[in-house]
Order: structure tokens, then sequence, then C-alpha cells
């Protein structure tokens, strides 16, 4: 292996802290407690916003966390639930609100993976994707959307009245076999996406898809842990190395605030050029 074990080609470039552009705001974040949510809570922390962490099933991960970002001087708590159980969700943004003041960013993260043949795929497979990946998105906003109407624009805080960043993944536009639960949980969170974009603008309220592409966490651990099966890996990566998730915590925090504040509904593909069908550099 060349370089380090944590960067074998080297990793993302240094580029200094974090400035505070979201000073005053609270942001809450699914799946916050590990991987790209994780990278998420830390980046809008260091941005300067309070963050409310949600986890499912690890709490001692998620209240590390909370230390962290408390170490930073801002506020952070933790809540527990399922964001496909809709009562569950209705109790973490009631808490979320009455802890935080209010909410202003809203990050859905929470995500899984759950592969297999498309012939040997259960309904239960297929189901607990689609809830957690689509309907859970659709929960959280609904929730968090009534917050947003309920208070409105605060000028000294954003000019808009919310930003909600729903988590995709290059797998909204490229198929993949063998995934089509997830594929297809991913293309729904586009257009799921798009259509409250229309539907919120009037209200200053954006949204935005942030699809990563490879990025080094515990979801896709085989496709980078050996040396052979990064440099398979790489095929697909023109910018020949994996994401970190810090790479997707620096544009969320942008994307969450007044400096994107004429983008909604479109799609922000954060991947080392994964996108640009790299086996067509030769061939075609
Ligand atoms: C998946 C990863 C995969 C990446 C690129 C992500 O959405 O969760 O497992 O490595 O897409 O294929």
């Amino acid at each position: 292996m060349s370089g380090n074990s944590t960067h074998p080609r080297g990793g993302p470039p240094y580029v200094g802290r974090i400035p505070e552009i979201l000073t005053g705001q609270k942001a809450l974040v699914t799946g916050g407690s590990t991987g790209i949510g994780a990278a998420c809570v830390r980046a809008l922390a260091e941005a300067g916003a309070d963050v409310a962490i949600n986890y499912r099933s690890d709490p001692s991960s998620a209240e590390s966390l909370a230390e962290d970002v408390r170490s930073l001087g801002r506020a952070a708590m933790t809540v527990q639930a399922d964001v496909s159980s809709e009562e569950q969700v209705e109790s973490m943004v009631s808490e979320a609100v009455d802890r935080l003041g209010t909410i202003d960013i809203l990050v859905n993260n929470a995500g899984l993976q759950a592969d297999a043949p498309f012939e040997e795929m259960t309904l239960d497979q297929w189901r607990r994707v689609i809830d957690v990946n689509l309907t859970g998105q659709f929960l959280c906003t609904r929730a968090v959307v009534r917050e947003f109407k309920r208070r409105g624009v605060v000028p000294e805080v954003s000019c808009a009245a919310g930003k909600i960043i729903n988590m995709s993944s290059v797998h909204d536009a490229i198929p993949w076999a063998g995934h089509v639960n997830y594929a297809a949980s991913k293309g729904g969170v586009q257009m799921f996406t798009k259509s409250i974009a229309q539907e919120l603008a009037p209200r200053k309220i954006r949204a935005i898809i942030l699809s990563p592409g490879a990025i080094r966490t515990n979801i896709n651990r085989p496709a980078w842990e050996s040396q052979e099966a990064y440099d398979d890996l790489m095929k697909l990566v023109p910018l020949d190395r994996i994401g970190e998730p810090s790479d997707i915590g620096r544009v969320l925090v942008w994307l969450a605030s007044d400096f994107s504040d004429y983008i909604s509904g479109t799609t922000i593909y954060v991947d080392g050029g994964m996108m640009l069908y790299p086996g067509f550099a030769e061939g075609g």
C-alpha cells in the first residue's frame, strides 16, 4: 500500500477550519452518531450551529459526539428514534424544538443498505430500505417543515425559513445491480426532494439533494478495506481517492448556509467524478 493506511492515495487536501457561517442556527441530523452523519454533526458545530444528534441504536457514540460538540462551545443533545416510525419522529422533533428552541437545518442522513440478488431479495429487505431511506425522509421533513412555517424567516439568523438537506447517493442516477431496493429508495429521494422544493419555495424553505459517491464508512467497508478492493474501486473514481466523511460535511455546511441561498431542488454530487462514466475515458 502506498501512503498510510488511512489515506492510501493521499487523502483529502487540508483546507483549514470551516468558517463560522452558521452561528446561531440549530440543526437536526438523523443517523448522526456515525459515518457521514457524524461528520455532518462535526462540520455543523465547527460552523457555529447547535446540533441535535439522532441515533437509533448506539447511545454511547451519540453521547461522545455530543461531548465533542460541547467542547467547541455549541449546544448538543442526543435523541433516540427510528426515522421510519411516525410516532418516534414526531416526538424526536418536538423534543429537539423544545430543547434547542427551534430547528433551522434538517439533515436527513439516516439510511441503510440491505443487499441481495434481485430474485432473492425478501419483501422485508425491500420494505426496510424504503421505510428508512425514503419514508424516513418524508416523516422527518414533514415534522420539521411545520416548525419552519410556524417560525418563518428570522433575518438575523438566516434569509431562509429553513433548509432541508436530503442525503442521497450517486445511485439516485447510476443503476446498481444487487442493490435495487437501495437504488430505488435514492431515486425516490430525488423526486421527493424536488417536489417539496417546488412546494415550499414560496415559504423561503430550501430543499437540496446531497449525493455522495464512495465515502469511507462502514456501509461500504468491503469496497475499500483491502488494497485489491480499493484499486478496483478507483477504476470508478476519476479523482483517484476514496471520499472521506469530512468531504461531505464541508459541502453540507455550505448548502445549509446563506452562501447557497439561491440553490433549491437540485442535486449536488460529491463523488470524485464517479458520475462522469469513467469507463468512457478510453472507450465508447
Ligand atoms: C453506497 C456505498 C457505495 C457508494 C458508491 C453509496 O451510496 O452506500 O456502499 O460505495 O454509493 O457506489
